[in-house]
């Protein structure tokens, strides 16, 4: 009778976990399937250059659904185009994507660090680099009330690393060039796999120096 109790509680603890067991892609085998993405990811996902995101540490769900959106061939799911990226995803299966995701999640972001830029207003005025950066701080940690740009903190934390289990992208110590160069596409309507449009709206909403300055400073955000 002992046994029976404990077989049965056995049962429900494994029906109780297998959910979030099965979410979660498997790290191991998502590092056999990415050799052809190393040379512009770099083998941990941290990449050797500014042209191309550093994938480590953005968060599994976040870098499964940006794969899902740039594999899709189905006009009426949300799709993201790469041109460099062009093929390299057919013939991997929903379980290769959800690996190679744990595989970057797994890693470790190394900073890009923010730069000595200065950025000019609309009025003309060019901001210090000092001053540059408290601009940045300033719209990623309260935004821009005038405006209506919400606070990059209240979705990509504090210290930028996002919100993982709802697919908030880490945004800290991504290089500059890159956040700038998506905040312009958001901007543009030229990248449209947000949901419910949140990233096209705040982006709508922003000046080019705001962008350039918040991008800056995004690329030396860390705990
Ligand atoms: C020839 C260069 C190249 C290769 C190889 C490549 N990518 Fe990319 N990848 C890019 C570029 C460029 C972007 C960003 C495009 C943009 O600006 O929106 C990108 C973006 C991504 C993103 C979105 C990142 C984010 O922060 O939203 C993911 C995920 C990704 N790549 C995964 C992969 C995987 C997995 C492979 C291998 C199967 C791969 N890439 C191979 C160039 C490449
Ligand atoms: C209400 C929540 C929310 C707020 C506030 C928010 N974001 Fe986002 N952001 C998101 C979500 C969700 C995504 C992922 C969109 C997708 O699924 O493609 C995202 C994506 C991004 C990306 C693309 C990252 C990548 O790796 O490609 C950038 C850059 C970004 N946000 C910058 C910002 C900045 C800068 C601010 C503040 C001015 C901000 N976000 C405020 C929710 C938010």
């Amino acid at each position: 009778m002992k046994k029976l109790i404990a077989g049965t509680f056995t049962c429900l603890g494994l029906f109780v976990l297998s959910p979030f067991v099965s979410a979660g892609g498997d790290a191991q085998a998502g590092e056999k399937l990415v050799a052809v993405c190393a040379a512009c990811h770099g083998s941990d996902g941290n990449s050797p250059s500014s042209a191309f995101p550093k994938l480590a540490g953005l968060g599994e769900n976040y870098i499964y659904k940006q794969l899902k959106a740039i594999a899709n061939k189905d006009p009426k799911k949300p799709t993201r185009s790469i041109v460099e990226m062009t093929g390299m995803l057919d013939g991997m299966s929903d379980d290769d994507l959800r690996n190679i995701a744990a595989f970057y999640a797994s890693k470790n972001i190394q900073l890009a660090g923010a730069k000595e830029i200065e950025v000019k207003l609309n009025s003309g005025v060019v901001l210090s680099p000092k001053e540059s950066l408290a601009l940045g701080e300033k719209i990623y940690r309260a935004g821009n009330a005038e405006t209506g740009v919400a606070a990059c903190t209240a979705c990509h934390a504090p210290n930028g690393a996002g919100n993982a289990p709802a697919a908030y992208p880490r945004l800290g110590g991504q290089y500059a060039e890159y956040i700038q160069k998506q905040l312009e596409a958001f901007q543009a309507g030229e990248r449209t796999n947000d949901d419910a449009a949140v990233m096209r709206d705040i982006a709508g909403k922003m000046h080019a120096s705001e962008i350039a300055a918040v991008a800056n400073y995004i690329a030396g955000l860390t705990d």
